[in-house]
């Protein structure tokens, strides 16, 4: 690897964690270079950003999953055997199990639970002297998501279960109790699951009619392309990976109430679906969330001058592409209005990851994202509510970051 940039620490993996979002767009800065190679977690490790490099990365032919993410993660973030490992024929296999979840009736039906549950919270909202946004929209996501995938969930169980799947997320990227307490987490909620999948495998009859309608009956007896049903493990991981997730969306409701109550005078009228949209579309692109996407190189790859080594690891910065200054016009400039003549390709917004939503490992939630952070605007837009005082700061260095404070909000009644 002659001649690419690099970083000449023995290892870098304290960097990375000391700078969190910013460590791979810093250095490219520095190094005047969308790569630079650096030795992370002990292992030679090529970082990139930008949307040219976006699309070496989501190239299938160049690049593959297996092996990439480090076990830490997959211990905590995405389970062991889940789609995010996969490639090619069973990647693709594996995708369309979530992807038929995604039909614009699936979507509504989530949307409709969402919308329910926060008027349901509203009411007590109103209540209340101080709502901490963060844990309440986690409540409200955790009852949804859990009625629309079919997985029942006693109310007595709420606090628990979506403080389990809140942990895998907040303990992904820490190291020490956190972490321990993100892997125990998982292993206590995979057999939870698991168990609700042997009850739906015992009598598979009793569930054919309602097969279409929840993924907890369509993965338990979803069969890979060699015909065979997955291991429950597996199962149980590949429901968590869409209750988790959708679990954190609750972070971008956070955003969204964030910016309105930061950037006023970007908000969008809510009677103008597409001012909506964009308003969403800056948010995503511009507060953060994943910062990394990790594969390996299949082969030797010429790119850009320089001979890039099979079998190497690479991180492709999903933050830093979308905060890249060769892509975005004052990238730390919060402005909805860059998307209104703008059309936005699979490369260069890809909070979501990128490339294509069946063959790559680009987001199958994305929608589902977007249309709850639109409902989220039309849901505050709806409310009175005031800040209080409060640390509304975010720390790039904190990874998963939020606004220290979780978003209070005070005197919260509906505004009609
Ligand atoms: C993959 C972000 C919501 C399910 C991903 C990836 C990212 C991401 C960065 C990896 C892309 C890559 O590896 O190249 C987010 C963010 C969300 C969100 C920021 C908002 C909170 C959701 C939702 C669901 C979901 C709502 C499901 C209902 C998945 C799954 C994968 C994935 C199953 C793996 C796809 C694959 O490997 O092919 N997501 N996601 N995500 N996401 Fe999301």
């Amino acid at each position: 690897m002659t001649d690419l940039p690099a970083e000449h620490r023995l290892d870098s993996t304290l960097d990375l964690m000391g700078e969190g979002y910013l460590y791979i767009g810093n250095r490219c800065q520095t190094h005047a270079s969308p790569i630079f190679r650096a030795r992370i977690l002990f292992e030679n490790t090529l970082c990139l950003r930008g949307a040219e490099a976006a699309k070496l990365f989501y190239n299938t032919e160049t690049c593959r999953r297996a092996g990439a993410a480090p076990m830490r993660l997959q211990k905590t973030l995405f389970g062991v055997g889940g789609v995010q490992g996969l490639d090619d024929e069973a990647h693709r296999h594996r995708k369309a199990m979530f992807m038929d979840l995604m039909s614009p009736e699936g979507i509504d039906a989530l949307v409709n639970r969402v919308n329910t549950e926060w008027q349901r919270a509203l009411t007590r909202w109103e209540t209340m002297a101080e709502v901490h946004l963060f844990k309440e929209c986690q409540f409200i996501l955790c009852r949804a998501v859990c009625a629309w995938a079919g997985v029942p969930l006693p109310e007595a169980d709420l606090e628990r279960r979506t403080h389990q799947l809140a942990a895998m997320i907040d303990g992904a990227g820490a190291v020490g109790p956190r972490h321990w307490q993100a892997r125990r987490s998982r292993d206590d909620a995979e057999n939870w699951i698991g168990k609700l999948v042997e009850k739906v495998r015992r009598t598979p009859e009793d569930y054919e009619e309602s097969r279409e309608q929840s993924a907890l009956i369509r993965f338990s007896l979803h069969r890979d392309e060699h015909g065979e049903l997955l291991p429950i493990r597996v199962v149980a991981v590949e429901i968590l990976n869409v209750l988790r997730p959708t679990l954190a969306v609750s972070r971008y409701m956070v955003f969204i109430a964030h910016a309105l109550h930061c950037w006023p005078e970007t908000r969008p009228d809510v009677d103008d679906d597409d001012a909506i949209h964009r308003f969403v579309q800056e948010v995503r692109r511009y507060y953060p969330f994943f910062p990394v996407a990790a594969a390996r190189l299949r082969h030797d790859v010429e790119w850009q001058g320089y001979t890039l080594p099979g079998g190497t690891r690479l991180l492709l910065d999903l933050y830093g592409t979308n905060h890249d200054p060769d892509g975005w016009e004052a990238p730390e400039t919060f402005d909805p209005e860059r998307f209104r003549h703008r059309e936005v390709d699979a490369w260069q917004l890809i909070p979501q990851g990128g490339g294509d939503h069946h063959v790559n490992h680009r987001c199958p939630g994305e929608w589902i994202t977007i249309r709850l952070m639109e409902e989220t605007i039309r849901r505050l837009d709806a409310m009175h509510w005031t800040v209080p005082e409060q640390d509304l700061a975010i720390d790039l260095s904190e990874i998963p970051a939020l606004p220290d404070s979780g978003m209070i909000l005070r005197e919260v009644h509906p505004r009609h």
